[in-house]
This record gives C-alpha cells, structure tokens and sequence, in this order.
C-alpha cells in the first residue's frame, strides 16, 4: 500500500517538489498553500493528476484546517501510512523582520499543523525548520553540528533573528511530541535551498542571473558579499533528504538533522560562476547596502544524516547553475 502524505505550503519551491518525487513513488497528497509567496503555476501541470489533490487554503485559517481535517479523516483508511509534512512557512529575508506574520504561521501554523496530525494518528511528522538557529555562529572546522550550542544575534543586533527563533521554538514542539510518544518525527535545517524554477527573485542565486542577463553583465551586492560564502543544495536534494528520513524510522527521533551541501563557494565566486554560464566574460559587481546580524559564512556538518539514511547530495553546484541558466533562457 502507499503512504498518504498531508503537505502544507505545498505550491513554494520545496512543496512542489517534495510532490513530485513523491507522486513518482505512487504515493497520494493532499497539499495546500495559501499563495502568500508561491502561486498555482507551480503545481498546474498535476491538475489532472488524481493523486494530487489541491486546496487554496491557509494554515492560520481554523475552519479550512477543520476541512482540511475532515478530507485526511475520510481518505486516511486506505493508505499504510499517514504523513504530515510541513513546508508552510513565511520564509524569505525581506519577510523575517515581519515578527508578529512569522509567529503566526511558523510557530503557531506549524504547532497547529503537529497537532492535526497527532489528532489523526500520523505515522509521521517532518518540521522543515533551518539553518538559520545557527545564527552568528554558523560555521566551524569540519561544519557546524546539530549538537552544537547555539549563539543567537539578539533583539538589539537584528529582528530578522526572529525567524531563526521562531523556527528553534518548532523544533522543540517537535522533539516533545516525539518524546511523548504521540508521533514520529523530526526537524530538518536546510540551508540555503535553490531551485532552477524559483520565483523569488531577491534571493541570492536568482538575484544574480537575473541582473547578470537583464543588465550583460552587472550585478549589486550587499557589502556582506565581499566577504560571505555559503553552501546551496539543490531543491532535488532537499527533498530527496526528506523522503530520506521518512524512510528511515529509526532517524524519527524528534530531534533534528542539518541537510546542506560541503560545497561552500564565496558570493563573489558565485558570480563567476553564474556569468561563465551565462557567456559573460567579466562581470561588474557593485556593493552597496549591509545586512546586520548576517553570518560570514554557513557550513552545516551533514554526517548525522548521512550516517542515519542512504541520504548525499545528488547535484553539484555547477550542475545546478547550469540548470538555473537553462530555466532563465526559456
Ligand atoms: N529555501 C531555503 O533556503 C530554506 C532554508 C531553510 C529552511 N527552509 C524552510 O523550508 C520550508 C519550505 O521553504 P521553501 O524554500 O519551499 O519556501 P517557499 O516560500 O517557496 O514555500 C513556503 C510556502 O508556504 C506558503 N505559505 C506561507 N504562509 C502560508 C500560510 N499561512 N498558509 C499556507 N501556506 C503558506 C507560501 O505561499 C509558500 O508557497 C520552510 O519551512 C522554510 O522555512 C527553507
């Protein structure tokens, strides 16, 4: 028998994509998203799909989740497992110094979405947390573990930290639900995700081709970039990481697994990068505007979930832009 997986947010880049490799499977969704960063376009090629079943809804709404609910409810019987995944989040750099909508949707949506699913008898309960917990202190020798202590930038430096801490906060209800027994589950810090099809044009990888292509060869940067480097996994990899740990029952711990690339390249590289496959020769990168409480670089160890699953990453960064630069031309 298939698993019947329950996804919110389920039109964003790791939705979508989540979906896909899991209707691949043969497994049944039923997704929903409230549009507040994603539109149906992502997912309009599925509408005939029948395993793949689509409400405009949104988590903070309590009638459309008492809907959503009753649909689980009625279809749950049929299926070996009942799955929750939740990628409803208000995610995006310029959005993380919105507190009270952060709170609302990633504390409150996400304990909500926990509770649903334990009322149901889930199997299974996946947190899409990030890699952001790690804050000012996201790198070290050999990466960053899960078991590392975390340093937080404060109120005083920057309220964009209050993503990072409403997100720990999901990570708690998670391990305590696990802890009582109630589900099975865990937290996954991704960092830095990118997607050959993302909308988002503000974050980084997009950012960078688009002003690369619209303007032959400029592009303006933060003045944190003269310095920052980062990793970025492919949304191929993201998900494969999350179908990863749901197979593997005894990684459902409720605790919490970093899922990133080793691949770390400076911003100013990424540029190169992006231009070499872009058939620029020599891109002019301007820097202007600062990004307080901004980590230089970000480098997760992935050895816990790589030694619980049969989970590394598939696509390279080179691949990966490749892939970007073949989307954007289009
Ligand atoms: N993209 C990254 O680099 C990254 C890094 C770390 C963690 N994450 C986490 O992974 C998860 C998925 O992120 P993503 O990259 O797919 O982002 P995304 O913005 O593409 O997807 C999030 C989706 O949630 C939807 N949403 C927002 N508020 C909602 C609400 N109230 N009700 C219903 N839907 C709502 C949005 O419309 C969007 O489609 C999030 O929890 C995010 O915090 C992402």
């Amino acid at each position: 028998m298939n698993n019947l997986y329950v996804i919110s947010g389920v039109t964003g880049m790791t939705g979508n994509e989540l979906a896909r490799q899991l209707l691949k499977q043969n497994d049944k969704i039923i997704g929903f998203d409230n549009f507040f960063a994603s539109s149906i376009d992502t997912v309009r090629d599925l509408s005939g799909n029948e395993d793949f079943e689509f409400y405009e809804y949104d988590i903070n709404n309590k009638e459309q989740m008492q809907s959503l609910k009753e649909k689980v409810r009625a279809k749950k019987g049929s299926y070996e497992q009942l799955i929750y995944i939740n990628c409803a989040a208000v995610v995006h750099t310029e959005h993380f110094y919105h507190i009270e909508r952060t709170f609302t949707t990633n504390v409150l949506g996400m304990k909500d979405f926990l509770d649903q699913a334990i009322e149901l008898g889930a199997d299974i309960y996946i947190n899409c947390s990030t890699s952001e917990v790690y804050s000012m202190a996201s790198w070290s020798e050999g990466g960053v573990k899960e078991s590392d202590y975390l340093i937080m930038a404060n109120a005083e430096h920057s309220q964009r930290t209050s993503y990072a801490t409403g997100k720990l906060l999901t990570e708690f209800f998670m391990k305590d639900a696990v802890d009582k027994m109630l589900i099975k589950g865990c937290s996954i810090r991704f960092a830095n995700v990118y997607s050959k099809n993302e909308l988002y044009p503000k974050h980084i990888i997009p950012h960078i081709l688009h002003s690369l292509a619209e303007t032959n060869g400029e592009v303006v940067l933060l003045e944190n970039s003269k310095k920052n480097k980062r990793t970025f996994l492919h949304n191929s990899d993201s998900c494969s990481a999350v179908i990863a740990l749901v197979q593997s029952p005894d990684a459902l711990d409720g605790t919490v697994y970093n899922v990133a690339t080793e691949e770390e390249i400076s911003i100013v590289d990424l540029v190169g990068l992006c231009a070499k496959y872009l058939g620029i020769s020599d891109p002019k990168i301007t820097f202007s505007g600062y990004r307080a409480s901004d980590p230089e670089r970000r480098l997760l160890n992935t050895e816990k979930i790589r030694s619980r699953t049969n989970w590394k990453p598939q696509v390279s960064l080179d691949l990966g832009i490749q892939q970007c630069v073949e989307a954007l031309r289009r």
